[in-house]
């Protein structure tokens, strides 16, 4: 790890939902197994990084190796990630939910018969928008993921400039594709020079083939 092309780097890695509280046992969530930003994270720490790794409630453990820090909602994943900078690069995996519940209770709201309980909700901090925006401690490197259901590329493309990232790894989460809680992925990387699609393989080849190119972006 000491020779590897990350010695010295230090990375901050997303993974995994976040769970937003409706109340003590209710949640809302984004599907999301945690196996990508797993993957990613255990890639670049064997390219020898340092590798900070903040996770949601994932279906999968953290790999081995890491600093893992673990949250619950998007606010407590935001407050972990500024706190993990300064960093050579971030890689934001995680599928942060888009929105927190306005008033979450503190105890069980009841079920009563012929009642609907009524939820608003409010938009949560855009972490990979913000730590892209930053002026001071910006990481070198900003990776977002984009995952889609059509105009893939076109999306991921136009959620780039918006955000202000530098990469975007693109990917079709179509039903029909089975890599939504699959061990496949298939993914288009875009830059700023450009897309550039990777043949469908496996999460943990993926996550070493975007591992390689960060460690050829931080020479
Ligand atoms: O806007 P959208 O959720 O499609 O963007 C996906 C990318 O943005 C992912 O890299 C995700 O980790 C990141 N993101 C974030 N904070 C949010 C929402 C998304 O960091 N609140």
């Amino acid at each position: 790890l000491a020779d590897g092309p990350l010695h010295g780097k230090r990375i901050v890695v997303t993974s995994g939902p976040t769970h937003e509280p409706i109340d003590p046992v209710r949640y809302i969530a984004n599907r999301s197994s945690g196996a990508q930003g797993k993957a990613i994270a255990a890639a670049l720490r064997a390219l020898g990084a340092e590798v900070v790794f903040v996770t949601g409630p994932a279906d999968v453990a953290p790999p081995d190796g890491v600093e893992v820090v673990r949250v619950e909602t998007a606010r407590e994943m935001r407050a972990a990630v500024l706190a993990a900078l300064p960093a050579d690069a971030a890689v934001f995996a995680a599928a942060v939910a888009d929105w927190r519940v306005v008033g979450a209770s503190d105890s069980k709201i009841k079920k009563v018969a012929g009642a609907l309980p009524t939820l608003a909700f409010e938009e949560n901090p855009d972490i990979l928008a913000e730590v892209s925006q930053m002026t001071e401690d910006r990481p070198g490197l900003v990776v977002g993921f984009a995952a889609e259901t059509n105009d893939v590329i076109e999306n991921a493309t136009a959620k780039r400039t918006r955000k202000g990232c530098d990469w975007i790894v693109a990917n079709d989460v179509s039903p029909a594709t089975g890599i939504m809680g699959g061990s496949e992925n298939a993914v288009t990387l875009i830059s700023d020079t450009g897309a550039e699609a990777w043949p469908r393989m496996g999460k943990d080849a993926v996550a070493r083939q975007l591992a390689a190119r960060i460690a050829d972006a931080l020479v």
